[in-house]
């Protein structure tokens, strides 16, 4: 055993020198008979290694069984938001329309943003009645896929977020047709 160390030593010290490649003492586990990926293979009819997924394999996360959630749409027709419209969700959707719509149709949705400013590309005004009736769903689809000459940001805007800008679009249409009457009635005074 004494006169083994040494020798084990030795070899260990041979392995681990910083540029020369591990000493290989018995066959590595990595030289065994095995399929690299994509490689060619005679076991399988295709003549290929790599097996296609099982029909209806679904990449974990990946599920979308939600059709309103992420389409916009129930049964052929547009839904209402299926999000919950709580102070999260608007304040989400406030910070997501000012990054996302806001250079275009302004902060409040009129169409005077910095790039209709700067060009004679007219966005629509969100306030105007058209937009006012179209239903939750249709917002979302607008966002999603645009919409004539508007892009749509569904690869920079997640479903979750086009649903909370759709949800702060409301509250810009409320508060632009608001009155003093939804002013509560001891802050009244401060506005006048
Ligand atoms: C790059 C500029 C730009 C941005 C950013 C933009 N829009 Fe638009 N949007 C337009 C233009 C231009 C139109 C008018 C399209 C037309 O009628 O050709 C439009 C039209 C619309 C319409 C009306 C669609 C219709 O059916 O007439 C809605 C609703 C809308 N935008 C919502 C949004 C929302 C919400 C966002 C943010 C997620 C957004 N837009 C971001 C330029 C933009």
């Amino acid at each position: 055993m004494m006169r083994a160390a040494p020798i084990l030593l030795a070899l260990i010290g041979l392995g681990c020198g910083p540029n020369t490649p591990p000493l290989e003492v018995f066959n590595d586990m990595k030289h065994q008979p095995k399929y690299l990926p994509l490689e060619a293979s005679p076991l399988f009819a295709d003549g290929s290694a790599s097996r296609p997924a099982p029909e209806g394999t679904v990449a974990r996360g990946e599920l979308r069984e939600d059709t309103v959630f992420y389409t916009g749409k129930s049964g052929g027709e547009y839904a209402a938001n299926p999000l919950p419209l709580t102070m999260e969700v608007l304040q989400r959707g406030r910070e997501r329309f000012d990054i996302y719509c806001a250079p275009c149709h302004d902060r409040t949705g009129e169409g005077r943003g910095i790039v209709a400013l700067r060009s004679n590309w007219l966005p629509v005004n969100l306030n105007d009645d058209r937009i006012r009736q179209m239903p939750d769903g249709q917002l979302f689809e607008t966002i999603t896929y645009g919409q004539r000459t508007m892009p749509g940001y569904r690869f920079q805007i997640t479903e979750h977020d086009r649903w909370a800008i759709v949800a702060y679009v409301r509250a810009l249409h409320r508060a632009t047709r608001g009155t003093i009457q939804d002013v509560p009635p001891e802050l009244r005074s401060a506005l006048r």
